[in-house]
């Protein structure tokens, strides 16, 4: 079903917006399927947590498996991404976050789109990702916490953090590259609040490239797994580079436009 104009309209204005019952029981399952013989095997692109053998994501899947090539042309996630780009789109992302029972580690405060222009040259933060939600995610499980409304800051220019690991896997790990400082966090949030994006399995929750967001651990015994696609206009594809590429599974090279299934 596509977005009304109020849903579009509070996407607009918080950088973030809920679908529920966006992907079907029948879909979540075969990919919680397909996870568990991932997890059997080191693929590119799967990486672990800093302090466990555990995986912490799984990049790229919809590069090698059919099910997750579906899930980014399902009409239910394709309709409204490219309604809220307004244009034809390409997937430039996909990950699946794992935060496995107790081990599962934090992500700091970050916006995305800094990591798009600066490691990918995405030249517009006309960007947006889309969470869908492989278990019942709540507030034990270590949920996604957006401050609404903190897109229209734009990006945030935040230097290197010292403590990050080198190259890409500092883009993806509990020490993140690009991280945005607490004094900023604290002025925005005491202004516009917290949100905590929680729901059932199934629900999608979209958010802007330069919505500000952090999670915490999970250490509840409770898996708390859940998809990240993200869309970019074909238009806003990244600048041509032959140097310092990230690989295919952070940095998409087919930048056509997707079709439903
Ligand atoms: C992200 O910010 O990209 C992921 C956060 C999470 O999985 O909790
Ligand atoms: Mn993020």
């Amino acid at each position: 079903m596509p977005l009304s104009l109020t849903a579009l309209n509070a996407f607009d204005r918080d950088g973030y917006l809920t679908q529920e019952n966006a992907v079907s029981e029948e879909s979540v399952q075969h990919i919680l399927t397909k996870l568990s013989v991932f997890g059997q095997k080191s693929l590119p692109g799967h990486i672990r947590e800093k302090n466990s053998s555990n995986y912490r994501a799984f990049h790229g899947c919809h590069l090698y498996d059919e099910d997750f090539a579906a899930l980014i042309r399902n009409p239910q996630l394709l309709g409204p991404a490219k309604q809220l780009l307004k244009t034809d789109v390409y997937l430039h992302q996909l990950k699946v976050n794992l935060k496995q029972p107790f081990s599962g580690e934090l992500w700091p405060w970050h916006q995305d789109y800094i990591y798009w222009r600066n490691e990918d040259q995405v030249p517009s933060d006309a960007i947006i990702s889309v969470m869908i939600f492989l278990d019942e995610v709540n507030e034990f499980n270590g949920p996604l916490f957006f401050i609404p409304g903190s897109h229209e800051v734009g990006c945030v220019d935040t230097p290197k953090a010292k403590e990050a690991p080198e190259g890409w896997e500092g883009n993806v790990s509990a020490s993140l590259t690009y991280q945005v400082d607490e004094a900023l966090v604290t002025t925005l949030a005491s202004k516009r609040g917290l949100f905590s994006a929680v729901g059932k399995k199934g629900t999608a929750v979209w958010f802007h490239g330069n919505l500000i967001h952090a999670s915490p651990p999970n250490i509840s015994p409770f898996e708390r797994r859940i998809v990240i696609l993200t869309y970019n206009a074909v238009s806003n594809a990244p600048i041509p580079s032959t140097t310092n590429q990230r690989p295919e599974f952070l940095n998409a090279r087919n930048h056509d436009a997707l079709q439903f299934i």
